[in-house]
């Protein structure tokens, strides 16, 4: 058994079972043991691999974006550029290095890296040597400023806690340990919701799973209020649905651990494998425009990379390169952009948060500001 399941199932033994929200930040954060805490999950040799870490393009056309949203800032001769759960350094690299072409854009950053990982922090110092950064611990602890924020994969590694429609009431999902002691989901009645979140349950069927992500919640009404009175732009790139907009209602079970690349068992590598869940872009959207931010989308990664121009970086890349190294350009460029079912341009989301006098921000429509159309 690992150190970090003997943990929690003492734990549970003499308190009770737990939240899967506390589950999930034992796995991700315990000090000594917890998977962000412990080692470097990217690439072939990891557990996963993120958009950033498939091709340069993906940072280059955020950083893009990021230089076009300080511009319709008004170019602000200071301002606050933050990423939220940097992983590797990698997309801040890369959307700096695409970004020195623009006048005054690096003058101007204040780069700040929201990590909680000291492990992970000392890769992005190496990966961004070049530069001057600072690292924060929260959101809250980012300087005031006009503020221009990233984040790709962060939403999801934060916990979620999953409420049950079981008879005529709401029970909560808790993790606890079953006759021969080992972790078990099991259900605990008479849980406390909001009165929107308890009004979509009672009208699902017997069974149906809510999931609420109050950490995302709680940065997203942040978000939305230090854009507002502070001014700036944010992106919010996911694994992700639209909530109560999805056809069905947004109900089920998406908690899921990666291990080596393969899907995993939830309970089975507690502090070993990646545990996540979908984003429920619909309430961050109604959680940032409820404290005063203007939001857009989501819309998929393939229809924002392609709006941000990937086709005509990834011909400028391919236009002086070998055979081989064309061929995994524009491998990458597909499998970034691809909008099947089950594809990154699709499942992967964006959602852009902005004050309300910016208008828009590349790559959205004036049609998908989030509240303002038909749903
Ligand atoms: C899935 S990785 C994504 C890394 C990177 N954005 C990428 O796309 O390659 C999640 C990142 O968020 C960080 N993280 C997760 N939860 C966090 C929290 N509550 N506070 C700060 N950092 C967090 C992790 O340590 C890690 O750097």
């Amino acid at each position: 058994m690992s150190a970090l399941r003997a943990e929690i199932a003492r734990r549970i033994a003499q308190d009770g079972p737990i939240t899967v929200a506390d589950y999930m930040e034992l796995c991700l954060f315990h000090p000594r043991h917890g998977y962000y805490t412990t080692r470097e999950p990217f690439g072939a040799s990891g557990d996963f691999v993120t958009a950033p870490e498939i091709s340069q393009m993906f940072g280059e056309l955020i950083g893009l974006w990021a230089a076009d949203s300080w511009m319709r800032l008004g170019s602000p001769a200071a301002f606050v550029l933050a990423e939220l759960g940097p992983g590797r350094g990698t997309m801040m690299a890369d959307m700096l290095r695409a970004t020195r072409v623009v006048p005054g854009f690096h003058a101007a950053a204040r780069i700040h890296l929201v990590e909680a990982s000291p492990r992970l922090r000392e890769r992005q110092a190496a990966a961004l040597a070049k530069h001057r950064v600072d690292w924060a611990g929260a959101f809250e602890d980012l300087p005031a400023g006009p503020l221009i924020l990233i984040a790709n994969e962060f939403v999801d590694a934060l916990p979620i806690r999953q409420f049950v429609r079981a008879g005529d009431g709401i029970a909560e999902r808790m993790v606890g340990l079953d006759a021969q002691g080992a972790l078990a989901f099991g259900l605990r009645p008479g849980a406390r919701l909001d009165e929107r979140a308890r009004a979509r349950l009672r009208m699902a069927p017997p069974g149906a799973l809510l999931e609420i992500c109050p950490a995302g919640l709680t940065l997203a009404e942040r978000l939305g209020a230090r854009l507002a009175t502070g001014g700036g732009a944010a992106l919010l790139i996911d694994y992700g649905h639209r909530g109560e907009r999805e056809a069905g209602g947004g109900f089920g079970d998406t908690l899921q651990a990666l291990r080596a690349h393969a899907s995993d068992d939830v309970l089975a590598h507690p502090g070993e494998a990646d545990i996540t869940a979908h984003v429920d872009f619909s309430a961050l959207a109604r959680a940032a425009t409820a404290t005063g931010a203007r939001a857009f989308g989501p819309i998929g990664q393939g229809a924002l990379l392609e709006r941000l121009g990937i086709e005509a970086r990834a011909a400028r890349l391919m236009r002086d390169a070998d055979e081989p190294t064309r061929a995994t350009i524009e491998a990458a460029r597909r499998r970034l952009t691809a909008t099947g079912d089950t594809e990154m341009g699709t499942l992967f989301k964006a959602l852009a948060l902005v004050h309300p006098a910016l208008g828009l921000v590349a790559g959205f429509a004036p049609g998908e500001a989030f509240g303002e159309y038909a749903a």
